[in-house]
């Protein structure tokens, strides 16, 4: 709770900050989405009844192809901290479902925001975890201890080990003057006395054999103890029940799921039947019998109800969809064949940016507050072709530039996971080290732009095929150079690119 917190405390500007680190440019779009996620923390602060009636402004991004949309949701689901799902919209008029449940988003997001609350209640109780663990790999190191454990605390209720002689009958006669000896009893007991004392001394025998045994147990199971801990005992392998990684068979169909999700949960049940639930012994290493270990352990100690109950708060007051690809679903002209299932698409989604309630196996979900990111190219389809309704929905409109030779320069070295880092690091694996100049990349922003320009605009996306083009040797002949350092620079890049970025039909087909 406090680490989402912590996140949506993150101001507009802080926001843009994080988002600089991976996207150029654009920043009319970062800063569109970073408004729209302060105002979800605004809103909570608000007293209740004002809360609920301010309703999330949706946004809809509109730029060309591979200008960055997509990569701006997929960081903002880094670092919102909140239930981020991103989904396609042409998912759900994949041919064969009229229409994949436009619902089940919802569910999928509510599984995200419970994966996210169940992985920080785990994190909180890891530390209490690891001494249950820690003795579960012991009983599997040492097999059978526990075992004798049971039957020698059985021995202990017994007898405690002390020689202890019962009074004899005669002597317990209640009135000494009508002594009658019977001296067949008397030797009767005399001989249970002795049969008793040496009972007992063989059972004391016994208890100190088993004590010692205890104590070697006991001494064995330390040093293995500090043996693990030391991590001398990764390797060693023990024998262990190891269930699939499956949990319960997905139950949602009556809680009002889809025929997929039916599927899924038939399976389930299937497995069940099957006995594959169920696991079975393997020998692995101590190493990932902790792994196993520490999931079963941790699974067993979180209180399922409560993560539910927190993910659906988060769900509900702060979670946020982004909708990728809309205007693949957008009818542009007469409609006619799939553009049914495409309208049909954008009249389910109606419902569910409005607000209603949706049904998930972690109960009913209402709607009306989460956040909805809409994107699309637009370059077929305008935003005016989707229903009207749905236009309304998307008050907030921001275009994203398309990106010239400057951007792509940028884009090549500065973001943290640049391609050049990507390249470089790679490479550096097998020990050879690229030194590429500022020209170079001067270079290959132009042929990039060129291309665009005469061929088809794909964005940034042209510079990992002219990336790939320029370094397609050095991939291939990597063991050749091992320990060098090879310098690319401008003429470097012409050298590879040559005759092919003039040629206007070999770039189409090759960059
Ligand atoms: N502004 C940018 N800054 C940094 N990298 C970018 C930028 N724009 C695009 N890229 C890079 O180009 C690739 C494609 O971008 P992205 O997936 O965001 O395209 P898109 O806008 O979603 O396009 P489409 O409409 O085709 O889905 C990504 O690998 C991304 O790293
Ligand atoms: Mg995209």
């Amino acid at each position: 709770m406090e680490q989402i917190e912590n996140k949506t405390e993150l101001t507009p500007k802080q926001i843009v900050e994080r988002l600089d680190s991976y996207i150029i440019g654009q920043e009319k779009a970062k800063r569109a989405v970073a408004v729209a996620l302060r105002n979800r923390f605004r809103r909570l602060k608000l007293p209740e009844e004002i809360r609920d009636e301010v309703a999330p402004k949706n946004i809809l991004m509109i730029g060309p192809t591979g200008c960055g949309k997509t990569e701006i949701a997929r960081r903002l689901a880094k670092l919102c901290g909140a239930p981020f799902l991103k989904v396609e919209a042409t998912k759900y008029t994949e041919v064969g479902y009229v229409g994949r449940d436009v619902e089940s988003m919802i569910r999928d997001l509510m599984a995200v925001g419970y994966n996210d609350v169940k992985a920080e209640m785990e994190e909180q109780l890891r530390e209490k975890s690891v001494s249950v663990v820690e003795e579960k790999l012991l009983d599997l190191l040492l097999p059978g201890t526990d075992k004798k454990d049971d039957k020698k605390s059985k021995s202990d209720s017994g007898s405690d080990g002390k020689m202890e002689i019962k009074p004899l009958g005669f002597l317990t006669q209640p009135n000494p003057n009508e002594i009658t000896i019977d001296l067949n009893k008397v030797a009767a007991d005399m001989q249970e006395a002795l049969n008793q004392a040496n009972q007992a001394a063989a059972e004391q025998q016994k208890a100190d054999e088993d004590a010692a045994e205890k104590e070697r147990e006991n001494h064995t199971r330390e040093k293995f103890r500090q043996m693990l801990r030391e991590g001398k005992l990764e390797d060693r392998e023990v024998e262990m029940v190891v269930h699939r990684p499956q949990g319960m068979p997905n139950m949602e169909i009556i809680a009002g799921g889809s025929i997929d999700d039916l599927q899924n949960s038939m399976q389930g049940i299937l497995n069940m039947m099957n006995g594959q639930g169920r696991g079975k012994k393997r020998n692995i290493t101590v190493k990932e019998a902790r792994k196993i270990l520490t999931e079963e352990v941790l699974d067993n100690m979180v209180d399922h109800d409560k993560v539910a109950d927190e993910a659906k708060k988060r769900v509900e007051q702060s979670g946020i969809i982004f909708i990728d690809e809309i205007d693949k679903i957008a009818v542009h002209g007469e409609s006619h064949g799939q553009d049914v299932s495409r309208e049909g698409v954008q009249r389910d989604i109606l419902p569910i940016v409005e607000g209603s309630n949706v049904n998930t196996k972690f109960g009913v979900v209402d709607t009306t507050h989460i956040l909805f990111i809409a994107a699309g190219a637009f370059s077929v389809a305008a935003p005016s072709d989707l229903i009207p309704e749905l236009q309304g929905r998307f008050p907030l409109r921001v275009e994203l530039d398309s990106l010239h030779k400057d951007d792509f320069k940028r884009i090549l070295s500065e973001p943290k996971n640049s391609l050049i880092m990507q390249y470089t690091s790679l490479l550096e694996t097998e020990g050879v080290k690229l030194d590429i100049t500022e020209d170079a990349l001067d270079r290959m922003s132009t042929v990039a732009e060129e291309v665009n320009a005469s061929a088809e605009n794909i964005g940034a996306r042209r510079l990992h095929t002219i990336m790939e083009k320029v370094l397609a040797d050095i991939n291939f002949e990597a063991d050749e150079h091992k320990g060098e350092t090879i310098k690319i620079d401008a003429a470097y890049v012409d050298e590879k690119l040559e005759g092919i970025s003039q040629n206007q039909d070999l770039s189409r087909y090759i960059l």
